[in-house]
């Protein structure tokens, strides 16, 4: 097991999780996800305490933020101390790490001696899985376990915010919504402006998330002209005024009831079968909807 990849639970989406100081290991993520090399690998350590073992500073932000929202969905790009090898971080001075929530990727933390590695365990560019039989459905026959923890209750993955500048700068919407970070911070922070494609997080590539049918994405009158009957429509809760069949996130309004859903959902209408294309309305700019928004706009083929 020492060098091998193993299908992982955790809070956010499932991860494809290797020993992050075992370049075997870590290739072998490589090589499972069809991932290029150039796109680096989170670590995932067990308590706030071990961001010290593979860093060479932490700023007292990172502690106010730890406390709130670790073990949980944020990730730290941090500099990196050479003990992470550069595979895991492509070369990058700078290295992502989180502590994650789910009891038993916890427990696994608990009983191992290194941090692992772990990206979502999807095939490269696809869905990020929210479930074990996700994982199996995407990776079986390349990977030799996975641990089936139930379903991820966040699902989204986690936001990543770096600390390699003064101003701490969100890299990837997640988890947790920008608002909650800056209160806590009690300071402005840099937050992308719409879908930023920055070489810092090459992972952040277009056409991510993507089903095997066209999704559009965007307001009413922008998905007007696509209605029709073979169509499978994405909404928070509820479009009536489009054509198509209804797939609703939260009929509550509720924005994080509607992130735990939108991979599975996407998942349920990737039918070529029954749909000929995916509307997916646009969410609220607030909370968790920037997340939801970004990732339908990775999914998406005309924004
Ligand atoms: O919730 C999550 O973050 C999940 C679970 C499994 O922990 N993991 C996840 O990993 O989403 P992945 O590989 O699918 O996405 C990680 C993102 C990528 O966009 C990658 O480019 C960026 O993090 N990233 C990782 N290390 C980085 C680094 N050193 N510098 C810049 N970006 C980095
Ligand atoms: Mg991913």
């Amino acid at each position: 097991m020492m060098n091998e990849v193993v299908g992982v639970p955790t809070e956010t989406v499932y991860g494809l999780a290797a020993n992050a100081l075992n370049t075997e290991a870590v290739l072998k993520i490589y090589q499972a996800k069809n991932r290029p090399a150039f796109n680096p690998l989170i670590v995932h350590v067990g308590q706030v305490s071990d961001l010290e073992l593979y860093t060479t500073a932490i700023p007292d932000l990172v502690y106010q933020l730890a406390e709130k929202f670790s073990p949980g969905p944020l990730t730290y790009l941090l500099p990196k101390n050479n003990i992470i090898p550069d595979l895991v971080t492509s070369g990058l001075d700078a290295v992502a790490l989180r502590i994650p929530s789910h009891p038993m990727f916890q427990r696994l933390l608990k009983e191992i001696n290194f941090p692992l590695a772990a990206p979502s365990a999807n095939p490269f560019g696809y869905i990020s899985p929210t479930a074990a039989n996700h994982v199996y459905q995407g990776l079986s026959g390349k990977i030799p376990y996975i641990v089936d923890g139930g379903p991820s209750n966040i699902g989204l993955e986690s936001t990543i915010i770096s600390f390699l500048n003064d101003t701490p700068e969100i890299l990837r919407f997640g988890g947790i919504s920008p608002e909650a970070i800056e209160k806590v911070l009690g300071v402005k922070i840099k937050i992308p402006e719409k879908v930023a494609f920055k070489p810092l997080a090459p992972g952040m590539l277009k056409s991510h998330y993507a089903p095997s049918i066209p999704l559009y994405f965007g307001d009413l009158e922008t998905l007007k002209p696509w209605c029709g009957p073979e169509v499978a429509v994405i909404s928070l809760s509820g479009s009536p005024e489009l054509t198509g069949t209804q797939y609703i996130l939260s009929p509550e309004n509720d924005l994080q009831e509607a992130a735990s859903q939108l991979f599975q959902v996407l998942r349920a209408v990737d039918r070529p079968d029954i749909y000929s294309r995916i509307l997916a309305v646009k969410f609220p700019d607030a909370g968790l909807g920037f997340a939801i928004n970004d990732r339908l706009t990775r999914a998406s083929v005309n924004s």
